[in-house]
């Protein structure tokens, strides 16, 4: 299913799709346990050979655009702070002193020119050095280098931060995106773009429920009838799949001009969603006129708690050809209906499912053939855990 066809004809594609009343599909219908979503071996699993091997997004570049900017992150296997440099770079750190492990930041983000200790007052600077030891005369011979804070991979690519949740791994994000997603990407110029805003959810439900709601075109108009299903057509997906990574797009409803007559020439790209998948756990939205972000992130020890974030992603004021006034008040409606949704519609219907998967006689659950980015997303995460475990019991 793999193609390079040029955007127009993807969408001349979906347009076939929607009057065909079908969509690309997958070969079989393939089963899954519900205790995918309640084992903790599993969940160890997931932390350690996900996203302790992989890169994923923790931010938009504009989210951290001056020296000294910094954001904490509680990551599947890592609290992380993560900052901007002096000299532009990126930095990620465990946030934790080195001293007796106190939290060295307890702020979801803000700027500033060192780390203090609340414990014992120990600072450290951007850089992640060690700087001050308090009452050093009394404390003892310490190698200062050795304690700097610990830093974990991060790199910036595509106007988003990646991290590997491991100090012990390296990061390669356009060896990890491969040739066609990572051209995609570069093609959006993202990192001309700024975040909106940016929201984080704590939720009772396995990180798998949520990003597998989240690339689904098939449950549009009966969970959000008078929402997106007014907007976008359900289950009409012409899929891309990468390999590791896919992307979709699914017609808008006011597409339906064309279902008669030639669309010719006519601009069809406001008349599709665009959706990609990038493994391990990020939906990236492209819309008409901005981009979306959500990525889903496990809880460090609890299968079934997850955080999702949300990110706006949209063009800065100066080149969206409106006044800063007019700019605000259509990204901050915007917002708003986008929280509503998710609030709504989807989180209330994903904490049951969590809680019936967690039931003794649960059964199987399947995923159709016409769940293609679903099938793209358990063939992905299911092969990066068994490669995981291949390489853990070879050592
Ligand atoms: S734990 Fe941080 S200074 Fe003691
Ligand atoms: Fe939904």
């Amino acid at each position: 299913m793999t193609t390079s066809l040029p955007r127009q004809d993807r969408i001349r594609r979906a347009l076939e799709l929607l009057r065909n009343e079908t969509t690309d599909k997958f070969d079989e219908v393939i089963d899954f346990a519900p205790t995918e979503f309640t084992d903790p071996v599993l969940a160890q699993d997931e932390r350690d050979h996900i996203f302790g091997t992989v890169p994923s997004i923790v931010a938009h570049s504009s989210e951290l655009a001056k020296p000294n900017d910094f954001m904490t992150v509680q990551m599947p296997r890592n609290n992380l702070i993560v900052t901007r440099q002096k000299d532009g770079s990126i930095k990620a750190f465990v946030n934790l002193c080195r001293h007796r492990g106190a939290m060295l930041e307890e702020r979801e983000k803000g700027r500033c020119r060192i780390f203090s200790c609340p414990y014992h007052r120990w600072s450290y600077d951007p850089d992640g050095s060690l700087r001050t030891i308090t009452r050093d005369t009394t404390f003892g011979e310490v190698d200062r280098a050795e304690h700097g804070l610990i830093e974990v991979p991060v790199q910036e690519r595509h106007g988003f931060v990646w991290v590997v949740d491991n100090a012990n791994a390296t990061i390669d994000v356009e060896a990890w995106l491969g040739p066609e997603m990572d051209a995609i990407l570069a093609e959006y110029r993202l990192e001309d773009a700024v975040c909106y805003q940016a929201g984080g959810f704590d939720e009772p439900t396995n990180w798998k429920l949520m990003q597998d709601a989240f690339l689904d075109g098939y449950h549009i108009q009966y969970a959000h009838p008078n929402t997106a299903g007014k907007v976008i057509h359900t289950n009409v997906m012409a899929l891309e799949d990468f390999g590791r990574h896919c992307r979709f797009i699914a017609p808008r409803k006011s597409i339906d001009r064309f279902l008669e007559e030639d669309p010719g020439d006519a601009a069809l790209d406001k008349y599709v969603t665009e959706t990609h998948f990038l493994l391990p756990n990020s939906t990236l939205l492209r819309q008409p006129d901005h981009f979306q972000l959500l990525t889903f992130r496990p809880h460090p020890s609890d299968p079934a708690q997850s955080r999702m974030e949300q990110r706006l992603i949209v063009p800065k004021v100066e080149d969206s050809g409106m006044d800063e006034a007019h700019w605000e008040r259509l990204w901050s409606k915007n917002w708003d209906i986008l929280l509503a949704v998710l609030h709504n519609e989807d989180f209330p219907l994903l904490r049951g499912s969590q809680r019936g998967m967690a039931s003794a006689d649960a059964g199987d659950m399947m995923l159709g053939r016409n769940e293609i980015a679903n099938q793209v997303f358990r063939r992905e995460t299911r092969r990066l855990v068994a490669d995981g475990r291949a390489a853990a019991a070879a050592k």
